[in-house]
């Protein structure tokens, strides 16, 4: 029998266990941990140690997932993983690596490059994927920013870490996944950057490192305006009011990003829930692993509603209304 609904049924994540803190990056920058935390809300960070890669916190945060859902790698049907940094460069993809390190052999496997956004894009398509075939899809996000940031840059490297999360989803009786909105302004794509790509053919010169770029007062207003709007329009789409939303799950870029929100909505910052103090900006992972924390430490009520929101490179935006059904 088909099921009309989806939900999430487990989370996991994984963070690195090397804690890099503000005092330790002053070190060897021009910077300090007061200005990186009144300019961000970032105390410290986890950076993956040299031997760990994306796959690996992928695999961990995968099965913890797997675990909680009481469910075996070789039920799931699909492996959806958001990155910006895969073990490689292209190909094969990090999807098909966890799909073969979990030995989940029934489930076809791509990646999916939405930026900080591409958990929040995975969980719709994964709930349209999931009505249409009716299988259990593992979403993944898991992000290693610490090897494309430029560590000698002190307006990039202070802000991001690494680590991974995932959710896993199945058909149900009930609405989990209630609502979804997605956008993306690629005119604005050159705000946040990484080289290194195929526009120029292959040479066998070794090219210049690619870092990842970012303009970052200009992201700022784009993404307290992207976030607001996304908040505001799921609300609108639905017809709920803040009030009736139990937990506001953003995307960790910048504390004072939340702010600047929480100022134009009229509600206190703490509604804008926050881990970014521990975690930095882990990109397409931020929205997860608070998302897990929130789970594993029972946060979360059976039937909930939660809202999550991101925006990222790309540009991209979007977010998700989701009522918990786990007990
Ligand atoms: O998910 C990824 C998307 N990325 C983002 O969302 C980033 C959004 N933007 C931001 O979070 C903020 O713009 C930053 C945290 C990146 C920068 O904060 P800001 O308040 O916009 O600072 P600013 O770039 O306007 O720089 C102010 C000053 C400059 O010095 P001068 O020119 O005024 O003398 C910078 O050189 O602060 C200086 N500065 C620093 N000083 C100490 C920049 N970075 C640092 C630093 N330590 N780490």
């Amino acid at each position: 029998m088909s099921l009309p609904f989806v939900k999430i049924a487990g989370t996991g994540s994984y963070l690195p266990q090397r804690v890099v803190s503000n005092d330790d990056l002053a070190l060897g920058l021009d910077t300090s941990d007061e200005w990186i935390y009144s300019h961000t809300g970032i105390r410290e960070r986890r950076i993956a140690a040299d031997n760990e890669s994306p796959l690996d916190m992928a695999f961990a945060a995968s099965r913890l997932a797997l675990q909680q859902a009481g469910m075996e790698p070789e039920e799931l049907g699909m492996i959806m993983l958001s990155t910006c940094t895969g073990d490689y460069n292209y190909l094969p993809s990090s999807a098909c690596l966890l799909q073969h390190r979990l030995q989940a052999k029934n489930a076809a496997a791509f990646d999916l490059l939405a930026a900080c956004s591409g958990f929040v894009y995975a969980l719709d398509l994964a709930g349209a994927w999931i009505l249409a075939h009716q299988k259990p899809v593992l979403v993944v996000a898991s992000e290693m920013l610490s090897r494309i940031t430029d560590w000698q840059s002190r307006e990039t490297c202070i802000l991001f870490g690494d680590g991974a999360a995932a959710a896993l989803l199945l058909p149900s009786a009930e609405e989990g996944l209630v609502y979804s909105c997605l956008g993306a302004d690629g005119e604005k794509g050159h705000l946040l950057a990484l080289g290194g790509g195929c526009k120029e053919p292959a040479s066998r010169e070794p090219r210049s490192p690619s870092y990842v770029e970012m303009q970052g007062r200009a992201l700022f207003s784009v993404a307290v305006r992207a976030i607001e709007q996304t908040i505001v329009k799921i609300l609108q789409e639905n017809q709920l009011s803040l009030e009736q939303i139990d937990h506001i799950i953003p995307h960790q870029a910048n504390l004072r990003i939340l702010e600047a929100v929480a100022k134009r909505l009229q509600i206190p910052t703490a509604r804008l829930l926050s881990n970014i103090d521990k975690t930095a900006n882990t990109s397409s992972a931020s929205i997860p692993i608070l998302l897990d924390e929130l789970n594993r430490t029972g946060k979360l009520k059976k039937n909930d509603l939660l809202l999550s929101v991101a925006f990222g490179g790309g540009l991209t935006y979007g977010g998700n209304l989701i009522r918990w059904l786990k007990d």
